[in-house]
Order: structure tokens, then C-alpha cells, then sequence
């Protein structure tokens, strides 16, 4: 019997981390979960394995120290789990003007949201690309791939990191069984504008601008299936982003000046 192949999921205690540990123990795989909070981990890893027959391995990890991805890999190693995909999804967005979190919060969302990512690829790849097998997705964002943005100011350019990283990686691994994606959501109904404290501004958003988890995992899933390098999930997100890139950029910053910076919260914004 070969050795049991894992999928890793950062973020996986809640939202689209959690979605993508149910759709992916659904199809067999087993599990390594990783959040800070450990009581949802365990209830969600105990829960899937019980439903899929799968095993379910958590850790719980803070990713804002500098040191997580080591440790991780590190246990992964000690455990001799093999990890054949690799979803690093964790992230969270930090409203206000730039100059109003501390260092700290920015370092710490810059530790999660790029440093983590880059350096997880980093230790995983390698056997994936030797096993000539491998499946990566990185979560982005449509906000990626629209115009700047003011407030919640290094989310957007964070997110354009990770595309284009996503998108180099890719080319680089197809030639090794490697399909690595870039997953670009829109609104997406999560706990995300809970964790961050800006449900009320988004509740007034129009209802057709969201999408249900299950919808954007699935597509993600589909996509990495398909070795796609970037996938927008949705039509609405999917015009948006062709907007941004035929539009002039006059038009299209005037756009988004008018409509999307409504719902990005300022410093001197409740
Ligand atoms: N929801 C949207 O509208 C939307 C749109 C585009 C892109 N995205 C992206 O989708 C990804 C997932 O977000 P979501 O919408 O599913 O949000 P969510 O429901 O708030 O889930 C965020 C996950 O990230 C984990 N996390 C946050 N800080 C962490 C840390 N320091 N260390 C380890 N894990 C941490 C949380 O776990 P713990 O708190 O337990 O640590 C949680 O499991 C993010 O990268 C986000 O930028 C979301």
C-alpha cells in the first residue's frame, strides 16, 4: 500500500480553510489543519474523519511568528507525513490608514499573509516536484488584481504578491507534475469581515456581489485540478478584473474610487 498522501490547509479553523478540509476529505484526502485555534481544529478534524474514513492531523500554529513554517515542516518530517498539496490560505485583513496599526500588527499580517506562504512552498515543493506530483493554491484575492485601494493598505499589494508568485511557480512546475494556482475570491461569505470588524459596512453591499464558500473552494479545487495559474471565482469577479484591465486607468481607479473604497475602512472611520 503506497504512503498516505496529506493535504496541509493553514486557516483551516474557520472559513475557506475549513471549507477546503471538508471538499478535499470528501475526495479521500487526509488532512494536516493548521490555526491558532486548537478546540476547532480538533472538532473539525475529529468530524471528517469520522464522516470520510480519512485521517485528520492538526497543528496549531500561530503563523505571525517568525519560526512557523520551519516548526511545521519540521513536524511534518518527524511524523513522515507525505504532503502532495499544499492550500496556504490563511489571512485576515488590518483596517485603517497605513500609519494606524503598530509595526507589530503589520509585521505580524506580513508574516501570515506573505512570509508564511512563501517560505511553506518553499520546504513542501521540493518533494512534490521530485515525486513529480504535487497540487498548490495559493488564496488571493480579486483585490490582487483591481486598483489601489485607500485603507487596509498592504491587503491589495500582499495579494498582488501572491499571484505573481503563484503564477512564476507555476510555470515552473508544470514540467514536474507540479500544478500550483492562484485563487482569486471576491466577496466571499466567511468569517472574514467578523475577524476584522467591518460586517456592518459590508452588509450594505449588494447581496449579488457574493459568493458561498463551497462555490469558491470548489472552483479552487477544479482549477489546481486543471493546472490553471489564476483563477477569478465568479462571471461578477471575472468582469471586474477584465474592466480593470482594458478600462483606462483613469476610468477604472474613478470606478473603484466611487463604488469599493465605501466599504474599506479609514482611521478616522467607525
Ligand atoms: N472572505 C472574503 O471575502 C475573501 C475574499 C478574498 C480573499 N480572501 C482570502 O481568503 C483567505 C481565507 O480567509 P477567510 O475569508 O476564510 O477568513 P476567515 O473565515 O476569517 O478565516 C481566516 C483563517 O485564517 C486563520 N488565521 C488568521 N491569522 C492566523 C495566524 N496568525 N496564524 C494562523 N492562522 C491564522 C484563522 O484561524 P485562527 O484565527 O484560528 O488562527 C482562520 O482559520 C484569506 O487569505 C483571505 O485574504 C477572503
Amino acid at each position: 500500500m503506497g504512503q498516505t498522501k496529506y493535504a496541509l490547509i493553514t486557516g483551516a479553523s474557520a472559513g475557506l480553510g475549513a471549507c477546503f478540509a471538508q471538499q478535499l476529505a470528501q475526495r479521500g484526502w487526509s488532512l494536516i489543519l493548521i490555526a491558532r485555534r486548537t478546540d476547532r481544529l480538533q472538532q473539525l478534524a475529529q468530524q471528517l474523519q469520522h464522516q470520510h474514513n480519512i485521517d485528520a492531523q492538526i497543528i496549531t500554529a500561530d503563523l505571525a511568528q517568525a519560526d512557523a513554517a520551519q516548526k511545521i515542516y519540521q513536524h511534518c518530517q518527524t511524523q513522515q507525513w507525505s504532503v502532495a498539496m499544499l492550500v496556504n490560505n490563511a489571512g485576515y485583513g488590518l483596517p485603517g490608514d497605513f500609519d494606524e496599526p503598530s509595526w507589530p500588527q503589520h509585521q505580524a499580517q506580513l508574516n501570515v499573509m506573505l512570509n508564511s506562504l512563501v517560505e511553506l512552498t518553499y520546504l513542501f515543493y521540493p518533494a512534490m516536484k521530485k515525486a513529480r506530483y504535487g497540487r498548490i493554491i495559493q488564496v488571493a484575492s480579486l483585490a490582487g488584481l483591481a486598483p489601489p485601494t485607500a485603507g487596509h493598505t498592504l491587503y491589495a499589494p500582499m495579494k498582488s504578491f501572491v499571484i505573481k508568485f503563484a503564477h512564476s511557480l507555476h510555470l515552473e512546475g508544470k514540467d514536474f507534475g507540479v500544478h500550483v494556482s492562484a485563487l482569486c475570491p471576491g466577496f466571499t461569505y466567511t468569517e472574514f469581515h467578523d475577524a476584522n470588524g467591518t460586517r456592518h459596512r459590508m452588509n450594505k453591499l449588494s447581496k449579488s456581489l457574493w459568493m458561498s464558500a463551497d462555490e469558491v473552494v470548489a472552483e479552487g479545487i477544479a482549477a489546481v485540478e486543471a493546472n490553471k495559474a489564476v483563477k477569478i471565482n465568479g462571471w461578477r469577479n471575472q468582469l471586474i478584473a477584465l474592466m480593470t484591465r482594458l478600462l483606462p486607468d483613469k476610468i477604472i481607479r474613478a470606478l473603484f474610487q466611487k463604488n469599493i473604497n465605501k466599504y474599506r475602512k479609514r482611521s478616522n472611520e467607525s
